[in-house]
């Protein structure tokens, strides 16, 4: 009895410790890929700049499936445009499997997400707070703006200004024609005005 409950112990040992290796080399191939990514994303996807996104600790489902839209693809021989807008994404990903972009995925939401501590203009936090879409914003991507429930919303409380701003722009303006992106289409009769509030406002939860 002992000795069977032994070997069972054992052969669990035997593969936690291969499935943390497995899972570890997975990870250190992400991190190695994004050693090119962090001089515009930031050490660990926690961006510096206000119009590009941090991506550290963002769901992975969100960062893979927004890779594969933004990255060009060929058929028969022509390059389509791809679902979803880029201005300079579109010419990396080129370069980049699809297992290599689920790598960086992988390592990438595996990393802290980390508020943004960009100077924000209160005023606009102020209108956003007040804003009267906030209800159905919050009812999808959670009080804080970081549902974790569903991996295909992104996190946006702490999110950089400028980027959350022009990704509203994106969704109203069919820019984005991702799978998930008539969610979105509420923004359609919001006022640039006001999504420019509720972008801010975003941005200012931790
Ligand atoms: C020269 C700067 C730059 C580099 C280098 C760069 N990015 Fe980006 N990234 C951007 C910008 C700007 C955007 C917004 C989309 C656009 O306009 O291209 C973006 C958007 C993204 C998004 C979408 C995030 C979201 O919330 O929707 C992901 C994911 C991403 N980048 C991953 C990567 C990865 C992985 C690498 C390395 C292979 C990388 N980026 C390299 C500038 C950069
Ligand atoms: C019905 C659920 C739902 C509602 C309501 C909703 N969203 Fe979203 N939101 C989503 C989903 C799903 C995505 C990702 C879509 C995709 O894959 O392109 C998204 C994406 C976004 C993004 C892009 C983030 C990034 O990193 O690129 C922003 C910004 C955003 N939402 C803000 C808002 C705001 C502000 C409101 C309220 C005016 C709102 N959302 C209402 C579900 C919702």
């Amino acid at each position: 009895m002992r000795k069977s409950i032994m070997i069972l112990t054992l052969s669990l040992l035997t593969i936690t410790t291969t499935a943390t290796i497995v899972m570890a080399q997975e990870n250190e191939e992400g991190r190695r890929f994004g050693n090119f990514c962090s001089s515009c994303h930031g050490t660990a996807g926690a961006a510096v700049s206000d119009a590009i996104p941090s991506i550290g600790g963002q769901h992975k489902d969100f960062l893979k499936n927004s890779m594969m839209d933004m990255k060009p693809i060929v058929v028969d021989g022509k390059e389509q445009a791809p679902k979803r807008y880029s201005t300079l994404m579109k010419i990396f990903l080129k370069g980049y499997s699809e297992a290599e972009i689920e790598a960086m995925a992988d390592w990438y939401s595996s990393r802290p997400w980390v508020p943004t501590s960009y100077p924000l203009n209160q005023d606009l936090v102020a209108k956003g707070k007040a804003s009267t879409q906030l209800e159905t914003c919050t009812s999808c991507h959670g009080a804080n703006g970081n549902n974790v429930e569903d991996a295909g919303i992104p996190r946006i409380g702490g999110q950089v200004p400028t980027y959350l701003y022009n990704a509203l722009l994106e969704y109203k303006n069919d820019k984005r024609m991702t799978e998930r992106a008539s969610e979105m289409e509420l923004v359609k009769e919001i006022s640039d005005e006001e999504l420019k509030a509720l972008a801010e406002y975003f941005s200012s939860l931790k």
